[in-house]
């Protein structure tokens, strides 16, 4: 039997606490059935501690956005992995493509925060993805290849983590990858984890992220190596978010 698939919502920027009725009621929704796939939400760091009350006991993890390298100190605006447990996440997404364009992270950083995260018990959901010119040139797969090596530490051996594959130009646009261009750059991305962590690289989830939605869902979760989904606009509104959830049953 293949391992339950993983369904994480990103809110990014987006959500106030109005928003956490739409949160309850999809976990409403997912408690009446013993939903066969793991599912959490990542909203801004200002409704962790408020979503996990508000959810506490119904079956949605919840994750930060991103993280500090550092577990303490100046670094005003900030947030650490041990603050973003303590408000009750249990993930956390590193080096969203987001924040490595906007923010500047390398690799060396991304990994720094995964390690972060780590010594501060959450699970890190590492994030990778070519630029659309860097498809285009046929750069896709071995540019993923290396920001998985460089990205994810080689202490991450036996701990639990999940990478997610989201190529820059699906985020937010409706495109997305063909099924054999995603099945071919997570085919690459395992070869990446086994080579980098040994047998322990064939456990690690793979997502995929970018424009993923109800239409789409069902045949993205059937590729191989696909263990689930890392959701941006889809997962804002509860009806679409459940039938992305429905798809990976
Ligand atoms: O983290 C989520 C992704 O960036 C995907 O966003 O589903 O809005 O394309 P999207």
């Amino acid at each position: 039997k293949q391992s339950v698939k993983m369904i994480v919502g990103n809110w990014k920027m987006n959500g106030l606490s109005a928003d956490l009725v739409e949160a309850t009621a999809l976990a409403d929704s997912l408690s009446g059935s013993a939903p066969a796939a793991r599912v959490a939400l990542c909203p801004a760091a200002t409704l962790i501690a408020r979503m996990a009350w508000a959810l506490n006991g119904r079956p949605i993890e919840i994750g930060g956005q991103d993280c500090h390298t550092a577990a303490a100190g100046a670094h005003t605006g900030s947030i650490s992995a041990a603050m973003l447990k303590d408000a009750g996440a249990g993930l956390v997404i590193v080096g969203h493509s987001e924040r490595r364009q906007a923010c500047g992270e390398t690799d060396a950083i991304v990994a720094a925060k995964f390690e972060a995260a780590v010594a501060a018990g959450l699970e890190p959901i590492v994030c990778v993805g070519e630029t659309l010119a860097e498809r285009e040139t046929g750069q896709a797969v071995a540019l993923v290849t290396v920001q998985v090596a460089a990205s994810v530490p080689a202490t991450a051996a036996g701990q639990a983590f999940a990478v997610a594959y989201e190529p820059v130009w699906a985020i937010g646009t409706g495109l997305t990858p063909t099924l054999e261009q995603i099945a071919e750059v997570h085919a690459a991305i395992r070869a990446a984890l086994v080579a980098r962590l040994g047998d322990g690289g064939h456990r690690v989830p793979i997502l995929y992220g970018g424009s993923v939605n109800p239409g789409n869902a069902a045949e993205i979760l059937r590729v191989a190596e696909v263990g689930g989904a890392l959701v941006g606009g889809a997962s804002l509104k509860a009806d679409s978010f459940l039938a992305i959830i429905r798809a990976a049953e």
